[in-house]
Formats: C-alpha cells, structure tokens, sequence
C-alpha cells in the first residue's frame, strides 16, 4: 500500500452489504479499519477507511469477500480522503480536539472556533469525557456519520454518559431529546451542568442509572441512535436491554471496547437481531456501529 489515507466504496444490495458488512468485520485481515455503511433506499453503501492506497492483492482480498457475500460483479472503488478528520491542537492546558464538525474544548481555548465547528464547551472534571481520550473521539466521529445520514432521528440516548460530551453532541447536531443515564451521580451531576451551560438543557434529561434501568427509558423510548461508551463485559450483558429501546431502523454505537474484544461483542449484539453497520480505531480503542433493521419481528 502506498500514498496518505484512502477510502474503499461498494454500492450493493441490503442484504448482501449486511453479509460483507459481517465479513469484512469479523476478518482479521481487515480488523485495523474503519468501516462505515450508508443505507439508501435500494442500496447500501460500504466505506472502509484504509491508512493508505491499497495495493492489488488488498482489493482482491475485498474483492474476494464481495463474491463470498454473493455478488459475483460488483468491486470497490478506491479514493484518496480529502484531509484527515479530526486533530488535537497544541495549545495549554488541555488541547481542544476535533472529530469531524465537532470541536470540544476547555474554557481557556475558546478562540480555535470555526465558522462551521460544532462547539462544546467541556472542563475536565470529576467525570469521563472531554472528547480526549479513542473512545469519546471514536463515538463523536461515528455520531456525526450517522447524524449526517439520517434525518428521522426523533429521540436519543447515551448510556454511560460521563459528563454528558455525547448526549449534549447529539443534542446539538440533531436537536432531538437525548436520555443521558450514568452509574455515578457525580458523572449525572457534571452531565447536567454541561448542557445547561452549552445551551442544550431542554434536549439533555441526565439521570442515574445502571445500564437502561431507569423509568426514562421506558416512558421516552424507543430511541432511533444510542451510544453506549462502557466496557465490553457491561456492554455484552446489556446486549439485550439496549435492543429492546432501539427503535425500529436505529443506529447503536458502542465504545470502550479493545480491538480483541469485537468478535464476543459483535455476537451478543447480533444474537439479538442487529446488524454490523461499522467499526472504527482511534488510538487503539475500537468503536463499534450496529443497525436495527427496519423489518424484524
Ligand atoms: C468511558 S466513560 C464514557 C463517558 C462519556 N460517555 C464518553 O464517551 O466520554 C464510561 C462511563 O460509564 C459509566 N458506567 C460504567 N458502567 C455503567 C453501567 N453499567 N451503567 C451505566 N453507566 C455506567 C461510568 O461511570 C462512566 O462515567
């Protein structure tokens, strides 16, 4: 492989995009790269994000896995990506850090804002999440794809929110209402604080809670996006609980997860009836993206 950072794309049918979608993640040979589906109305569209131009034997490993999941004509088609996605900026203190329209920032650095930024306003404090560390930037990145991609986002949830980075993200990118549960009132506290103080405490109803065990979810559910950045044995258990508030069509992305740690979180997800819809890699963490299809009993 040769040159900067390249993107792999393939149009196909739903159901042969889920089974490459599968195969493509459960693939050792491509466990390293991002991957991201995009589902229109006849067709759904596969990304893979590739550190740089994959050279001949790569793409008939792609190639391969396309005939495997039953399309014998269809190839990917490769790209160069334009400019990398997200940066941490120099500054003191805790750099702000941008993950693709969303820029998180302290106090202090408040003039790195762009025009186009999506700006939070996050201090470190006694809580998870300032947008430093793969998990948060892996589930910012993967927010804002499915965000950009769907329109009929009614309603949200972060569990596990920490202090309330991702829900108030959501809120501020979609404008819909964001359930935001943690384990730690301190974390309920801090995620409370942040909305109101990045303009989003109407949308951000913050409440503490272990996992989905909170009257909120009952009454305001189903939800059509849920974020969960915990740990793979907490996630593998809610498998089942966070199925059941996902809203027909819903995407679910799940972080706090070590690249070995995909294969037994994949399967209690899809033992439940979801899809693999992305992977991604940000310093070592893997962040996880799965789908509720639209038809499903
Ligand atoms: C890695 S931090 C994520 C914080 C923030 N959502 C982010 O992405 O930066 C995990 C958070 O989940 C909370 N947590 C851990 N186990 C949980 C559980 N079973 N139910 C709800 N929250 C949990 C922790 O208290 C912590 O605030």
């Amino acid at each position: 492989m040769s040159g900067g950072q390249h993107v792999a794309t393939i149009d196909l049918a739903h159901d042969q995009a889920a089974v490459l979608a599968d195969l493509i993640s459960l693939d050792e040979r491509f466990a390293a790269f991002a991957l991201d589906s995009w589902t229109a109305r006849k067709t759904t569209r596969l990304t893979l994000y590739l550190p740089s131009r994959p050279g001949r034997t790569r793409l008939g490993e792609l190639d391969g896995l396309v005939r495997r999941a039953g399309n014998r004509s269809a190839n990917f088609t490769v790209a160069p990506l334009p400019e990398r996605d997200w940066v941490a900026e120099g500054l003191s203190g805790l750099p702000p850090v941008r993950a693709g329209r969303f820029l998180v920032h302290g106090r202090h650095v408040r003039s790195v804002r762009r025009a186009n930024d999506i700006a939070i306003e996050i201090e470190a404090a006694q809580a998870f999440g300032t947008g430093h560390h793969g998990t948060t930037a892996g589930c910012l990145t993967a927010i804002e794809a499915a965000l950009a991609r769907r329109w009929t986002i009614r309603r949200a949830a972060d569990i596990g929110t920490g202090t309330g980075l991702l829900a108030i993200a959501i809120a501020r990118m979609a404008h819909v209402p964001v359930v935001a549960t943690d384990i730690d009132p301190v974390a309920t506290a801090t995620a409370r604080a942040n909305a109101r103080h990045n303009g989003v405490a109407a949308y951000v109803q913050a409440a503490t809670a272990i996992g989905t065990g909170h009257a909120l979810y009952r009454e305001t559910g189903p939800f059509d996006l849920i974020v969960a950045n915990i740990l793979a044995g907490p996630l593998a258990r809610l498998a089942t609980d966070i199925r059941r508030i996902a809203a027909p069509g819903a995407r679910i992305i799940l972080s706090g997860l070590l690249p070995d740690q995909q294969r037994s979180v994949t399967a209690a997800y899809r033992n439940t009836g979801l899809r693999v819809a992305g992977a991604r890699h940000v310093d070592g963490w893997l962040t996880l993206a799965f789908d509720r299809p639209h038809r499903q009993h």
